[in-house]
């Protein structure tokens, strides 16, 4: 993985023979620690094992990243929310951006076991960011990678690909576009496909806590409609979805988080910025 990315293969047998494409668990790290959600990059089931591929953001990303082999977590609750939808669409289109490179994998996989063409377009800031590459190119029938720096493939954003590639691709326009990574890239991938009309998925990152539809604390505004992430989602018709909210909603406790943060930082005398 790349220097900020870890994966955690982690023993959970109960959650690796149920997870879906899609699907996520809440962990949390410590006995006093929060709950965050993560997606489920892989399961095996015969192994019983699940695959968590985390970006260092904050206190509880990074003490997730920091553990060791034969370590605890102290809950693992899932598997939770609404498995992707899988069908033979014909054409899918499968974008992961960043760390949501790694929600993709098992939707790639199961679209391509599914009948469908696979275009796969991962992208990451550099070439060091470009996460499951080998996976994702046994399970695509096209894969394409960009990097803003240009380190690698297409420089620029995966939406800019998508653009140049509908265009130079008129008469091959995908059935179906999954999109998933930060809230700005599911945006304007959303607004590349919004003027062809071709239906897009997001898998949307709001804060949650339980995971489970008590809290409220995921809400998200669709289609004029409020919802919850954890139990109606996380994955929604992306041209329905008001980014500008979830965008807003996320920063809340922005504050809160830095300070949490430096203190984790000052305790383990270690340099990180958020
Ligand atoms: P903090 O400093 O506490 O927060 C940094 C930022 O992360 C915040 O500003 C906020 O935008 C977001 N965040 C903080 N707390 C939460 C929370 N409880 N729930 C959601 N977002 C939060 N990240 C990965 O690296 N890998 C994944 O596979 C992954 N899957 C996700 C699946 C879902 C369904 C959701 C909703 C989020 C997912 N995330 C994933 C995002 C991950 O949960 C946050 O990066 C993490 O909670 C940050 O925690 P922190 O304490 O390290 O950072
Ligand atoms: Fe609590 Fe969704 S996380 S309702
Ligand atoms: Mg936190």
């Amino acid at each position: 993985m790349c220097a900020d990315t870890v994966s955690l293969i982690i023993f959970s047998p109960v959650i690796a023979s149920k997870a879906k494409a899609g699907q996520f668990v809440v962990v949390r790290a410590s006995e006093e620690g929060e709950r965050i959600p993560l997606t489920i990059a892989e399961s095996d089931a015969a192994a019983g094992t699940i695959n968590l591929t985390i970006l260092k953001r904050g206190k509880t990303s990074s003490l997730l990243c920091s553990l060791n082999k034969g370590d605890y977590i102290t809950d693992v609750a899932g598997p939770l929310g609404i498995p992707s939808e899988i069908e033979k669409f014909g054409t899918v289109c499968i974008i992961g951006g960043g760390v949501g490179i790694a929600p993709t994998v098992p939707i790639i996989k199961a679209m391509k076991e599914a009948g469908n063409y696979v275009i796969s377009i991962i992208g990451a800031r550099n070439c060091s960011g470009l996460i499951f590459e080998d996976t994702i190119k046994k399970y695509s029938d096209q894969y394409h990678v960009c990097t803003d720096d240009g380190s690698m493939g297409y420089k620029g954003f995966v939406s800019g690909f998508l653009s140049q590639y509908l265009k130079e691709n008129p008469g091959k326009k995908p059935d179906r576009v999954v999109a998933i990574g930060p809230v700005l890239m599911m945006k304007a991938v959303c607004d590349v496909t919004g003027p062809g009309g071709i239906k897009t998925i997001v898998s949307l990152n709001p804060i949650m806590v339980d995971g489970t539809g008590m809290c409220g604390s995921c809400r998200v505004e669709v289609d004029g409609k409020t919802r919850f992430g954890c139990v109606d989602g996380p994955e929604f018709d992306g041209h329905l979805v008001d980014f500008g909210l979830l965008n807003s909603r996320l920063n809340i406790y922005c504050d809160e988080e830095k300070v949490s943060n430096e203190k984790y930082m000052e305790k383990h005398e270690c340099k990180m910025k958020i």
